[in-house]
């Protein structure tokens, strides 16, 4: 965790329009001159813009945007989800690195957040990779500790997408929309994916870590993503604040699992229907890991999976997959 970063930038933030001595940044974060020179490296390594050296003090050029949880804490208005946050300038992956802490008995507080600037191997589904450009898309992990059986698991990526869904909506002001299982698109291309890992028994669950990587304020995405892929800023015109998205997102997560601790499952199962156009009298192929099902679409069952009716009118009823056509 850049925990130590973190702080040097904070302090250098506090102090926008002077140069602060770097002796001072030394004694306050209790580090030997040559230690703050490396981090200040570290920092402009990382993109953030820093004038001067440590004996005419540093000073910021202008207010990076970087995701500081000492800036998320204050404006952040969860009970559970947030509470604890890992924060990276960069990192492998934020699944691999909150799966890593949970492998080595590491007692996560439900609602754990894993935060990175940039990944250098950013998980997608199915071993793909996720392209995750520094600093300007959202790259993070939630963990979660929900006390379901594991045939609930499904609840909570379709959660994860009608809450991210909400948010975009109502910052972006674009129209959003669902498709099987997670995949965010606007306009017919994905923004916005999500990978769900979990760890559990055979009739419980011990943790689920939500993964979610939102295309925010690419300018441009790779040639071979150009056909399939957008982001917020180049599908609106304009740029959006990572942190506002996130601490919307947080917030609509944290409710609408509240509901659905309350009012049951068919809480998150109708808010998707209502965001989805692939939830109901949609005709697919969908490959289940073993074969191709050919149907069309009749909304979820209580568990969340996609009911596909077939040409000779059976409901196959559908827990992960692939569309593919
Ligand atoms: C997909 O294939 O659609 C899922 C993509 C999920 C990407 C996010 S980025 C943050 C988190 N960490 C990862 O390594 N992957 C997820």
């Amino acid at each position: 965790m850049d925990r130590k970063l973190d702080e040097l930038l904070f302090a250098l933030m506090q102090n926008m329009t002077i140069a602060v001595s770097g002796e001072k940044l030394a004694r306050d974060l209790d580090v030997s001159h040559s230690t703050l020179t490396r981090w200040i490296e570290k920092l402009r390594e990382a993109g953030v813009e820093i004038l001067g050296e440590l004996f005419t003090g540093y000073r910021l050029t202008r207010l990076p945007d970087v995701m500081l949880p000492q800036l998320i804490r204050p404006r952040l208005h969860t009970q559970a989800l947030g509470k604890t946050i890992f924060h990276f300038f960069s990192l492998d992956s934020t699944n691999a690195f909150a799966s890593r802490l949970l492998l080595h008995g590491r007692r996560l507080a439900h609602g754990a957040l894993v935060i990175a600037e940039s990944q250098s191997a950013g998980r997608g589904r199915l071993g793909r990779a996720w392209y995750s450009e520094p600093g300007s898309g959202l790259y993070i992990s939630i963990v979660l500790r929900p006390r379901i059986p594991p045939g609930y698991a499904p609840l909570f990526t379709l959660g994860t997408a009608v809450a991210l869904h909400n948010t975009i909506e109502r910052i972006t002001g674009l129209q959003v929309d669902i498709k099987w299982p997670n995949d965010l698109l606007v306009d017919g291309k994905k923004i916005c994916g999500i990978l769900a890992e979990m760890q559990a028994e055979f009739d419980r669950v011990n943790s689920v870590i939500i993964g979610v990587g939102v295309n925010v304020n690419h300018a441009a995405l790779p040639a071979e993503l150009y056909d399939t892929a957008t982001s917020l800023r180049l599908a609106s015109g304009r740029d959006h604040s990572r942190m506002e998205l996130l601490v919307d997102f947080l917030e609509e997560l944290e409710n609408l699992l509240t509901r659905c601790e309350q009012a049951g499952p068919a809480t998150i199962i109708d808010d998707w229907t209502a965001c989805s156009s692939y939830a109901n009298g949609r005709p697919l192929q969908i490959h289940n890991g073993f074969q191709v099902i050919e149907g069309t679409t009749a909304g979820l069952n209580s568990f969340g999976a996609l009911r596909l009716k077939t040409a000779d009118g059976t409901i196959e009823e559908i827990y992960s997959g692939e569309i593919v056509k």
